[in-house]
């Protein structure tokens, strides 16, 4: 295994940097504006980091987490505190701020608890407020590169369920711009088939209500040479029917330890509609997405601003679709339950039925 990540990890080029650290300041690329602008914002404070979250300029669960913990360390260099117990409270200021931004995708509070702890350990190790921060900087780039090497093991891992000539469906944009990384969750396992001479197309709905699929799935995947075609999301159930596309590889934002998992909205009809067909369904995730504790109902489901219903993107801004004061139900993520999942790739391996006892049995390998 490690001499194949060696490979893929020499061999991949993303030709996308969604996430960028330089020194004193995160830059990110405007995913609100992708593909007809590429626009780059450069964040230097823990608000514009927390607004930049919120809005939706950076997004995807990993992405999100990574974002975070550099916000935590842009908020040390903001503040510059004299002593390190000053130190601990501007991060855990800072880790609250940030923790408000979205509810749902657990990366976020794991990178920010992540951070804050790695700070308490150092703390009875240095006196010094500028080597705690050094430290915690070199903290925030570890969770980055552990993030790439995380996706290369799943791509080599999900890649072995595909042949050559397969069509993957998946939903949202779990690609390398929701990672930060360039390579992506669910996307790892098609780049890597296509490395490794597996010739892999992908159909991807567009993704409705901030079409993450028509405006970044589409163009990430073209951008990197992987035929590509958009479907609206009502065609799912079609496409299936139709046997037009071989397995189901989505990301999650959150799992459960019984298996549960919360991803964009739209997930559930496919993992149902895959079960009804008898088509794969895969999830692709980090071990930095289960949630050890939660229960199912304890999951805030993030409810956004209604107009991204009422209006859609398009190159010349945001257009409305309805009328502008209707009634509207914003739900961006869902729940799958367990019974319609084929297996959990991570980078530990492939959990499969039963999802309960196999995860458990993952993590503790
Ligand atoms: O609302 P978003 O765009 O942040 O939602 C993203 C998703 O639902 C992704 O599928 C998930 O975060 C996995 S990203 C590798």
């Amino acid at each position: 295994m490690e001499k194949l990540v060696e490979e893929i990890r020499h061999r991949f080029k993303p030709k996308i940097r969604p996430i960028e650290w330089r020194g004193d300041r995160l830059v990110l690329l405007d995913q609100r504006v992708l593909p007809f602008e590429t626009r780059y914002i450069e964040t230097k404070t823990v608000a514009e980091v927390a607004e930049a979250i919120r809005d939706m300029v950076v997004r995807g669960a990993p992405a999100i987490g990574i974002t975070a913990a550099f916000g935590m360390v842009i908020a040390l260099k903001e503040k510059k505190p004299k002593t390190i117990e000053e130190a601990l409270v501007t991060l855990s200021s800072a880790r609250e701020v940030l923790a408000k931004t979205r509810p749902t995708a657990v990366n976020l509070f794991w990178a920010l608890n992540r951070m804050y702890n790695r700070a308490l350990e150092l703390a009875g190790k240095t006196s010094s407020a500028a080597e705690l921060t050094d430290m915690l900087e070199e903290e925030a780039k570890r969770i980055f590169e552990e993030e790439l090497d995380a996706e290369i093991r799943m791509g080599l891992y999900g890649a072995e369920m595909l042949e050559d000539g397969d069509v993957v469906l998946t939903i949202c944009n779990a690609g390398g711009l929701a990672t930060g990384t360039g390579l992506g969750t669910a996307t790892a396992p098609i780049y890597v088939a296509n490395i490794v001479g597996k010739r892999v197309s992908v159909i991807a709905p567009e993704t409705r209500p901030w079409q993450q699929g028509a405006r970044l799935t589409v163009y990430e995947l073209i951008h990197n040479g992987v035929p590509t075609t958009l479907i609206a999301d009502t065609a799912v159930g079609f496409v299936m029917y139709r046997r037009l596309v071989n397995i189901v590889m989505v990301g999650a934002d959150r799992i459960l330890l019984d298996g549960h998992v919360y991803n964009k909205i739209g997930t559930l009809n496919e993992a149902v509609l895959a079960h009804e067909f008898g088509i794969p369904f895969y999830v692709l995730a980090p071990t930095s997405t289960i949630d050890p504790l939660s229960k199912v109902d304890d999951v805030k489901i993030e409810e956004r601003d209604p107009d991204e219903v009422r209006t859609a993107r398009s190159e010349q801004g945001r257009v409305y679709v309805t009328l502008r004061d209707v009634a509207v139900l914003n739900p961006v993520f869902d729940v799958t339950p367990p019974k319609f999942i084929t297996g959990i790739i991570t980078e530990r391996g492939v959990a499969t039925q039963p999802l309960a006892k196999n995860l458990r049995r993952l993590l503790k390998s």
